[in-house]
């Protein structure tokens, strides 16, 4: 259903544009732009459905949910209808707000549907994500999220732990195994995840690097990877490179065979250096250079004008618009991300948005790379699951070197 919106959406663009004559190759990559978005939006509402249904709880949902029911499927792991409820604390914000929303709640513990696995979460990402789920801003992120009310009220995306229980289906993985990936409401003693979301932990990462993996790492191997095509010897520069997606796509880059530039404060220089940026360039002291010299911008802080990124950018070069927070409370930064893909029709330089969903090849290629030395998490600040309000404060004060992850167990 997803994938029809998009391409229906994508196809009456094309239609358009063939009909006002535009250059095919010009086409291509809005049109592509406007299937992943129709295509993320549709799945984002239907994924609020299904949590919404999970969140209610409820006799009807639990015929399906709650193996205890008798009407559970028999593909679901069988509990018996005496088994006591289990209780599990988790971070939770039932309203859209400030971090005064945050609370610590006590919930019921999550049943694995067939393809899923338990968790007990051992560490949790904490990113940008996190923080835009909890203020309900840029506002059209609530059309998929709940227009007044949050649909969802555990926070997290990111997570790494132990397995507790498996669906019927779910072959990769069993009880005792450490897991990292990505789901929803990983701010909790155990989530559920699907199988496909997660891979064996590598031994060499701890719990806490390995949480950081899924949305911030992914998103910088899209990025350098698939959307920016990059090899080696090229020239990369990193806008960001000191936060939680940047401090991944400086070692990815390096790991691709890059020249790095690492974009970032003063605070910052000799973090993203460490981390293999061959050179850095202190925003706060120097602007972007207007010399055209980078075949690669990966930006992801800052919202800076398109036309100061276009001349620091290769004529032939590739501009990946990944996130930045100066936006308006509408759109955020989407709103220039858009603006880039429409203008990349008109211009031999390549402007392109940067979708990083979490998806089972790219998490995969990633746990492959970190299975060997170079790739190494950056966590810069840990902080207790009872404390997520003071990490979340932490995170916009923008002082933190690379990640934060929620420490849930020890
Ligand atoms: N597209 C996707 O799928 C996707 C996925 C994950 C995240 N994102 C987005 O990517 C962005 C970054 O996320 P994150 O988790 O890395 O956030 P983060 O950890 O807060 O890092 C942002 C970094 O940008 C730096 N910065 C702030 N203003 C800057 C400026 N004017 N110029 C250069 N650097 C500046 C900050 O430190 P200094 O100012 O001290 O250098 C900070 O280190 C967010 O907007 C997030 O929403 C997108």
């Amino acid at each position: 259903m997803e994938y029809i919106v998009g391409i229906t959406l994508a196809l009456i663009f094309c239609g358009a544009a063939a009909g006002l004559g535009m250059d095919r190759d010009r086409v291509f990559y809005p049109a592509v732009a406007i299937a992943v978005t129709s295509y993320y939006l549709a799945f984002a509402v239907a994924d609020g459905r299904h949590e919404l249904r999970r969140d209610r709880g409820g006799a009807r949902g639990r015929a399906h949910a709650d193996p205890r029911s008798r009407r559970a499927s028999s593909a679901e792991p069988r509990i018996p209808m005496s088994a006591p409820v289990m209780l599990m604390k988790a971070v939770v914000r039932p309203e859209y707000g400030d971090t005064g929303v945050l609370r610590i709640k006590r919930l019921e513990r999550p049943v694995p549907q067939k393809d899923e696995v338990l968790i007990r979460v051992m560490a949790a990402g904490l990113d940008r994500g996190q923080w835009h789920l909890m203020t309900g801003r840029p506002y059209a992120m609530r059309l998929a999220t709940g227009l007044t009310q949050p649909k969802q009220q555990v926070l997290g995306m990111d997570v790494s732990g132990v397995v507790e229980a498996v669906g019927a289906e779910v072959t990769r993985f069993k009880i005792g195994d450490a897991v990292f990936g990505a789901s929803s409401r990983t701010f909790a003693e155990f989530t559920c995840a699907r199988e496909d979301q997660l891979c064996a932990k590598p031994e060499r990462l701890s719990f806490e690097q390995a949480a950081t993996a899924a949305i911030s790492g992914v998103t910088a191997l899209i990025g350098l990877r698939d959307v920016a095509k990059v090899k080696p010897g090229q020239s990369v520069c990193v806008i960001g490179a000191g936060g939680g997606v940047g401090s991944w796509a400086v070692q990815l880059a390096r790991h691709f065979g890059a020249h790095v530039t690492a974009v970032c404060s003063t605070s910052k220089v000799e973090f993203v250096r460490a981390l293999g940026a061959t050179s850095v360039i202190d925003y706060t002291k120097v602007p972007l250079p207007t010399d055209g010299r980078f075949d690669v911008i990966l930006d992801f802080a800052g919202n800076r004008p398109l036309s100061v990124l276009r001349k620091a950018l290769a004529p032939q070069g590739t501009l990946v618009l990944g996130g930045g927070e100066d936006g308006d409370r509408f759109v955020g930064g989407m709103g220039r991300t858009l603006r880039a893909v429409l203008w990349s029709m008109f211009l031999k330089q390549r402007l392109a948005m940067l979708a990083g969903f979490v998806k089972p090849e790219p998490l995969q290629a990633l746990a492959h790379i970190l299975d060997q030395p170079g790739v190494t998490p950056a966590v810069g600040r840990t902080f207790p699951l009872e404390e997520a309000a003071d990490g979340m404060r932490a995170l916009v004060s923008n002082r933190v070197l690379g990640k934060l992850v929620l420490r849930v167990a020890t």
